[in-house]
């Protein structure tokens, strides 16, 4: 077990040689993590600073592996100084890899996780997380604030397609195979993971981003905690705490969940880092906030810009006594037993490492695990009088939004934090049209908005490709009725903002008119589609089903579109099976609440060619 490295004597008498010989400093440091735009090679070097990450879509240069190596190797540089004033300890750069590296230009994108939760194949999942760690390791980083073990209760929720499933055992399953895979060997094929966000996010109030958890201990544990305990036993190196708060008190505050269970209960011995600029919410007053998250367990901050003053805060707090310095001590030697049993100590310089700007990187061997997953993400929900599978030789129009648009298969966290719209940003990738396109010769792309050129004398069928467009986090969240809006929650650099919502309904008829506009368009003119939705989650689409001949989730399939073309067509069977009941017009419930109304499609359903 990769995780019990840091119970091994070797790595803690290390740890605690060289905590012997640390300033105050020099530990507050190693408790720092701030985002690359904030903070330059002599700050690490001169603050210590133990780690540094990259937003989702901060990227270095011209977002290539090289430009990252080059970045990570002057940031490692720096923190490697060691002198009267300074000891060699290297830092950990973190990025948002969480359906593989999907930050960087090139990069191999896997379907987000809730496709790969209908994919439930577990020797699949950890190829994808080994192709994700060494992606990750080409541009010479070593740790990924990624797998998110959230179980989704609630299809509102932004964050919903970050989930493998609404079902605890789905993502228990998965939680420590993902770990083992991602994490490796420590050292030469792995990458640091990073387990969040801790606990309940998936079970907010209403689904919404950063709410309340309101739920009973057992209930927490129950539905929420067990993947978490299953990647600490996998080996699970970090987590983040959530945003959210569990019966009205933060997560980032809260000693019983970060301390008490995790560390004293489970005995996690790596350590726990606070979401963006999280701790900020837990007190008007930010040095009140500093130590009430660092007594409670926080052991490394992420702080997005002012970090000068979180270490100035801390120091303070340290000197007079409201923080002692055994919590100091002991977030510190989680940190430095992380960096030692990772093998980060004995590492090269970036430029210097193997895997630094590997030819494997965005190589077709990667991304044929990535369109493996894609074509076992799909769902097939409908298939009249077998449309599907269609003939290569049929002559095919393919229509709707999202046919030709790589940026919205890939959703959000995807080259930025929203994603991105069109085939430019998102290289090497096929999208769903050019996939069709390399298999069945006389399929043609629609030219005109809604499928008007559709023409039953030109066309035998169509594939018309609808859903949603790119969102993340808060601003993907669907908001009904009377939901109240959370000042307190949602926040972009370090300021609260009450973020715009994706739409009040899961109707996508209400949210997405033109689908069902371009469906009715082609359709109303005798010929039959197959409806293929991109989306993070399940959607009300009783009218856009009723429409449809056959109809396929694909979710957010990411670059390899053409895995979609390789079942459209029968060269595979469809594979997988919702891990998200699927609502029906008027069920809007959240999972668990849904008792008197039968979800429309069931948890576990999914039609293939042969039933
Ligand atoms: C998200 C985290 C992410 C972090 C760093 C936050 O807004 O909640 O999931 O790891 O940003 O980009």
């Amino acid at each position: 077990m990769p995780g019990s490295v840091l119970q091994d004597p070797a790595i803690r008498q290390k740890a605690e040689a060289l905590l012997a010989r640390m300033s105050l400093e020099q530990k507050i440091g190693q408790m720092t993590l701030t985002e690359r735009l904030s903070v330059t090679p002599a700050d690490v070097r001169d603050f210590h600073l133990g780690g540094v990450l990259s937003g989702s879509g901060s990227c270095p240069g011209s977002n290539r592996p090289e430009d990252w190596v080059a970045m990570n190797d002057a940031y490692w540089t720096a923190s490697m100084t060691e002198d009267e004033k300074r000891l060699a300890i290297p830092l950990l750069y973190g990025v948002d890899a969480i359906h593989g590296h999907n930050n960087v230009r090139g990069a191999t994108i896997f379907p987000h996780n809730i496709g790969l939760g209908a994919a439930y194949d577990h020797d699949l999942l950890k190829r994808v997380a080994s192709v994700t760690a060494r992606e990750i390791l080409a541009t010479g980083v070593d740790w990924t604030f990624a797998p998110n073990l959230s179980v989704a209760r609630d299809i509102h929720w932004g964050r919903t397609y970050e989930s493998y499933s609404e079902d605890t055992g789905i993502v228990t399953s998965y939680a420590g195979e993902f770990i083992q895979a991602l994490q490796a060997d420590l050292g030469t094929d792995g990458v640091v993971a990073c387990i969040k966000h801790w606990v309940g996010d998936g079970g907010t109030t209403n689904g919404i981003d950063q709410g309340d958890v309101a739920l009973s201990i057992d209930e927490l544990e129950t539905v929420h905690m067990r993947p978490y305990r299953q990647a600490i036993d996998a080996g699970a190196l970090t987590i983040m705490a959530s945003f959210s708060s569990w019966n009205g008190d933060k997560c980032h505050g809260h000693k019983f969940l970060l301390t008490d269970i995790l560390k004293t209960q489970w005995g996690f011995g790596g350590f726990v880092i606070s979401d963006w600029d999280g701790i900020d919410y837990l007190s008007e007053d930010y040095h009140d906030a500093v130590a009430l998250a660092v007594n409670a367990g926080i052991d490394m901050f992420m702080v997005s810009e002012n970090w000068k003053d979180f270490i100035a805060h801390l120091k303070r707090h340290v000197q007079r006594g409201s923080v002692s310095k055994k919590r100091i001590d002991d977030a510190v030697s989680r940190i430095l037993k992380v960096k030692l049993a990772y093998g980060l100590f004995d590492k090269p310089r970036p430029l210097e490492r193997a895997w630094s700007n590997h030819a494997s990187f965005g190589s077709s061997e990667h991304r044929s695990v990535a369109r493996e997953a894609v074509r076992k993400s799909l769902v097939l929900l409908k298939n009249e009088k077998s449309l599907l599978p269609l003939a290569k030789n049929a002559r095919v129009l393919v229509a709707g939004k999202n046919a030709n648009n790589l940026g919205h298969q890939c959703g959000g966290f995807s080259i930025v934090w929203q994603g991105t719209c069109g085939n430019e940003m998102v290289e090497g990738g096929t999208s769903v049209w050019e996939g069709i396109r390399q298999v069945a010769a006389n399929a043609s792309l629609s030219q005109e908005d809604y499928g008007a050129d559709a023409d039953p004398a030109q066309h035998d069928a169509a594939i018309v490709v609808i859903g949603e467009h790119p969102y993340a986090e808060g601003l993907g969240d669907v908001r009904e009725g009377n939901h109240l809006i959370v000042e307190a929650g949602s926040q972009i650099k370090g300021s609260i903002n009450v973020l715009r919502p994706y739409g009040k309904t899961l109707e996508l008829a209400s949210l997405h008119p033109e689908d069902l506009r371009t469906i009715r368009t082609i359709t109303e003119k005798g010929i039959l589609a197959v409806v293929v939705m991109i989306s993070g989650r399940p959607l009300v689409v009783d009218r856009e089903l009723e429409a449809s001949s056959a109809f396929v989730a694909a979710w957010l399939p990411g670059s390899e579109g053409h895995g979609i073309a390789d079942v459209l067509f029968g060269d595979f069977d469809f594979h997988g099976k919702l891990s998200f009941s699927w609502p029906g017009n008027g069920v809007n419930a959240p999972a668990g609440h849904r008792k008197s109304h039968a979800p429309l499609f069931p948890r576990g359903y999914g039609m293939t060619y042969l039933n």
